[in-house]
Parts: structure tokens; sequence; C-alpha cells
């Protein structure tokens, strides 16, 4: 069967390569882990650990209830099936305990600020907007595992099962994101918004990622 391409799947193209230069771009500017002081490390274990724990499946779960089509319902579905049924909240969890670097008042609030953003774009439930900031989390996770494996190697630890896992399968969730985007706007003969609209949520959650290694980009302001 010859397949078409749609004008809104061609749409979505440069919105994919925009995400993939971000998180490239963000891991770029990571410090090299030697560099690092065990304190430093501690941190960014503990930030990730602060925004990632109870976030993600709430977000995941915004994304469920703000989409319309069956695909998209379908799509998430599975996601958060494994996100629920394999605890991956727990796995990071004891992840975070075996690297000593358990979330403390300090690391939340240091995060405060970028996160409550992120949690104010969410309250939103623009199905479009939030699938593409899931697609970028989704997409960012994977490649950041590797360098938060090595911080927590660094830290002494041997747990791998958070890493492990989220090095893999976060690579199909990417993919299955973006087919769940491809359904939602066949619902719609609409013309998309502007780039700078659709990718609100990649900016925040962009910001805030920032913040997990850079502490100091999230202080002041809090509310
Ligand atoms: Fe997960």
């Amino acid at each position: 069967m010859k397949t078409t391409i749609t004008p809104k799947q061609s749409s979505i193209v440069p919105l994919q390569e925009h995400i993939d230069r971000t998180s490239q771009e963000l891991l770029a500017s990571f410090p090299n882990t030697q560099q690092l002081s065990a304190d430093e490390r501690r941190g960014i274990i503990a930030r990730y650990t602060a925004v990632l724990e109870g976030n993600f499946i709430y977000w995941m779960t915004a994304a469920y209830l703000a989409v319309a089509s069956d695909e998209a319902h379908a799509i998430i579905r599975d996601n958060l099936l494994e996100e629920v049924r394999d605890n991956h909240p727990g796995m990071l969890r004891k992840f975070a305990i075996a690297a000593n670097a358990v979330p403390t008042d300090v690391d939340a609030l240091a995060v405060h600020r970028n996160l409550q953003n992120v949690r104010l774009f969410v309250a939103q439930l623009s199905a479009v907007k939030l699938l593409l900031m899931m697609a970028f989390f989704e997409g960012w996770i994977t490649r950041f595992m590797p360098y938060l494996a090595e911080l927590a190697r660094c830290q002494g630890s041997a747990e791998r099962e958070y890493t492990d896992v989220h090095g893999v399968c976060d690579v199909v969730h990417t993919q299955e994101l973006f087919r769940a985007l491809e359904g939602e706007m066949a619902l719609t003969d609409d013309p998309l918004p502007p780039a700078t609209q659709l990718l609100e949520g990649v900016e925040r959650l962009r910001v805030l990622i920032r913040n997990i290694v850079y502490p100091a980009a999230g202080v002041g302001g809090l509310r």
C-alpha cells in the first residue's frame, strides 16, 4: 500500500528536528562528570530524582487526559501501564538511595520555581503541546542515562536498573509519542499554531532540565 504524507505529517518533521537538537545541545552543555565534585554529582542525581520521581507519571497522565484521538490514548496508556506496572518511581528511588543522593529540601527548592512553571503549563492540558513536551522528555531521558549512570558510578554505586531500563525503552516511547501526535493532529483541519507556541512546554522543560544540572539557575523568586 502506498502511503501518502499529509501536510500535517510533514509539519511534524521540523518540530521533531527542533526537539532532537534541543536535547543534543542540552547534553553538550553539561559539565564533564570527571570535573565535578562528589557534592555536585550528588546534587544532580538528587535534583533529577526530585523532578522525575513524582512528576513523570502525573505529566503523562495529563497528556492522556488532554488527547482526544483513540491512537494517542492507546499509545499513552501503554506508556503509563509500563511506568506503573514496573514501578519506575520505585526504581528511581532505589537508584538515588544507592548513590547517596536522596533529595533534600535544598534540592527540591533549587528546582522549585522552574518545576512550578512546567506544572502551570501542564495544567493547561493542551494536547499537541503536551505530546511535544513528553516526546522531548522521553528523548532527553534516553540520552541522559549514560551521564546519570556515570555520576552514580563515581558515587560508588553499582545500582543500574533505572538507567538500564530507561536507556532502551524510551527510544521506542519517543517514536510512539510522535505517532500519537500525528493521530491527534489528524483530528482537526485547523492550521497549526506557530512553532514558538507549540514548543512552549518543550522550552519550559528545557529550562527545568538545565536547572537540574545547574542549581544556581533556579534560585530566586520562589513562589
Ligand atoms: Fe520510566
